[in-house]
């Protein structure tokens, strides 16, 4: 069974749903830790209410972000991880440590990217007036929120939407995609080649279109 370490730096609901999908049977993954770098993140209570040994690394208590990175990266490595899975996790990483985990770092983004990197997603894309806004799970390049498409889920942006009425549509999918991606993970179908995503799915696995309970 693969070795998972999980980053955190929230409230960790796409935490919870890979440990949901784990008990459920889902997810034949050993979720070895999980990481915050804030000691207030509500997701570490989940995690270790779940029995998921934790860590809290304070990333202010470091010169700059190589010392963090490296610190981090030790800790991360004790689990010997197939894969380090960040999940809300809200620093920028060094090139160092993104190439440390090439092939075996993932993330989830609250956009279709390339569209809306960065902060504010939702927001943004009420502003631009897109008709239809969704997440994205990639591999992770040194390029902040950049990287090989490994699934994406869309939604529309329905008339009267609110910042917070997008991001609890678009969360909705984030809570499938994320264990899907990481399940293919462990099954041993999903891996980087040659910087491109290499996965042996059928497309109902890995078509995620409109989200068909949204009206
Ligand atoms: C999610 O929207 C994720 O896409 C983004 O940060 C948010 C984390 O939410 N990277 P949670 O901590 O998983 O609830």
């Amino acid at each position: 069974m693969k070795n998972i370490v999980i980053l955190i730096s929230g409230r960790g609901s796409n935490m919870e749903a890979l440990i949901a999908a784990r008990d459920a049977g889902d997810l034949p993954v050993n979720i070895a830790a999980v990481i915050s770098n804030r000691p207030d993140a509500g997701g570490l209570e989940t995690a270790a209410r779940a029995g998921i040994v934790t860590h809290f690394i304070n990333h202010q208590g470091f010169a700059g972000r190589e010392a963090f990175d490296a610190a981090l990266a030790e800790c991360i490595d004790q689990f010997a991880p197939d894969l380090v899975v960040l999940a809300g996790f809200m620093r920028i990483l060094s090139d160092g440590f993104v190439r440390h985990y090439e092939g075996r770092l993932v993330n989830i983004h609250p956009s279709l990217l390339p569209s809306f990197p960065g902060l504010h997603t939702h927001q943004r894309a009420l502003d631009e007036g897109v008709r239809i806004h969704g997440c994205t799970v990639h591999f992770v390049t040194p390029t902040l929120d950049h990287g090989p498409v490994i699934i994406q889920a869309a939604v529309p942006v329905l008339d009267g939407d609110s910042e917070a009425t997008l991001a609890a549509r678009v969360l909705c999918q984030e809570h499938k995609v994320y264990p899907q991606a990481v399940r293919w993970f462990a099954e041993g179908r999903l891996r980087l080649e040659g910087g491109r995503v290499r996965l042996d799915a059928t497309m109902a696995e890995g078509a995620v279109l409109i989200s068909p309970e949204v009206h």
